[in-house]
């Protein structure tokens, strides 16, 4: 192949709060690719833009639960690509492939790690960026974590936070696929309309505007049988104060804390763990990966069924991809974050 010029994200310092465009290098390097026996070339496409990152950059490392990335090295982050060239007879040139190959525009790998997408079945008519939503990450952890922790049964109430983004909008849709009444909390009155009116949530709480504790009292007043934890901090606190008697508390994650510096007391109201019986447990997804085909297979099903519906907030160009981390922290994405690399007939 003949040289080309990838540009590529390295990061040069762990930012403090949101990220600055300066916490990473921005380098174009003429390369001439040349395969190896084994080897494939790949062409990112899309990146997916996910909170994760930011803890993968954090200063301090201690509760990962992967290595962070080291200084000078190049972003983490996932990616689906179309493979230029193939040494390796698992891959075919034309091949769409996804995998943590970084934000950068190509990647040189033995193939160790991608999935090829192209061998997946995939809807008529629907973008290659499903894999980075609904049958992807985003979607086993909506899956995995409602209904092997949340363990939802007909008729109970399920509450999530972050409801109008990526895994929070699947978690509710899957509550009401499984009989669950469900109650969506988010961060605009816009994300409150789409989660009732295009989804078909029973209620939603602005959470900037409306006091949600008060709120989760009086639209659940037999308690919340399983609350969803996207954001910990007061909204948590909040679900922890409305628990029902045996309610289930996934803890898929905690946005409002991972730009925080210092870390804060806990929830006032984790006394009631103890009196009511709560089971309360973080997963990440990586411990159902073993179970991925099993996920994927019934939530094509549920979309195909037309149960599920998704939306995307796609960045063009990943020049931008620093500052479109920012915007899952002050929430200015509708759906789930990716950023655009490059056409997919490039
Ligand atoms: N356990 C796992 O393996 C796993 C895998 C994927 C994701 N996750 C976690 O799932 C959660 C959602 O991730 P996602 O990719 O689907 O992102 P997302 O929900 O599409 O975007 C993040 C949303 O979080 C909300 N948010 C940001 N700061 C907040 C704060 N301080 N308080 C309340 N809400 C806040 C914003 O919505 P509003 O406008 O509503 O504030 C923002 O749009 C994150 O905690 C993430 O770490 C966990």
């Amino acid at each position: 192949m003949e040289k080309v010029i990838n540009r590529q994200w390295r990061l040069v310092n762990h930012p403090i709060g949101l990220v600055n465009e300066s916490d990473f290098e921005w380098i174009e390097e003429e390369v001439e690719y040349k395969l190896q026996e084994g080897e494939i070339l790949v062409r990112n496409l899309y990146l997916s833009i996910d909170p994760a990152n930011r803890s993968w950059i954090a200063a301090s490392s201690k509760s990962h639960y992967t290595e962070p990335v080291k200084l000078g090295e190049i972003m983490r982050g996932i990616t689906i690509g179309r493979i230029l060239e193939s040494k390796n007879s698992k891959f075919d040139q034309g091949e769409y492939v996804m995998g943590l190959t970084g934000w950068q525009d190509y990647t040189l790998s033995n193939g160790s790690g991608l999935t090829n997408i192209s061998l997946l079945p995939k809807p008529e008519g629907v973008s290659l960026t499903i894999y980075l939503s609904v049958f992807g990450m985003i979607g086993l952890t909506a899956y995995f974590g409602l209904l092997e922790i949340g363990k939802p049964k007909e008729g109970e109430t399920l509450v999530v936070s972050a409801a109008a983004g990526a895994v929070g909008s699947l978690v509710g849709q899957i509550g009401q696929i499984k009989g669950c009444r469900v109650i969506g909390i988010a961060g605009t009155d816009e994300k409150c309309q789409w989660i009732t009116k295009e989804l078909g949530f029973d209620e939603a709480i602005n959470y900037k505007t409306e006091n949600v504790r008060k709120r989760l009292e009086e639209l659940c007043p037999n308690g919340i049988d399983i609350y969803f934890d996207n954001v910990g901090g007061e909204i948590l606190d909040a679900a922890l104060a409305n628990i029902a008697v045996f309610g289930r508390i996934p803890v898929c994650g905690m946005i409002s804390k991972y730009i925080q510096t210092e870390l804060q007391a806990g929830p006032k109201y984790i006394v009631n763990i103890n009196s009511r019986r709560v089971r309360m447990q973080g997963f990440i997804i990586s411990d159902y990966l073993d179970r991925k085909v099993e996920g994927i297979l019934e939530l094509m099903t549920w979309y195909n069924e037309g149960k599920i519906k998704y939306r995307e907030h796609i960045v063009e160009g990943i020049e931008n991809a620093p500052l479109a981390l920012n915007m899952l922290f002050d929430g200015s994405n509708k759906g789930k974050l990716i950023c655009k690399i490059a056409n997919e007939s490039i």
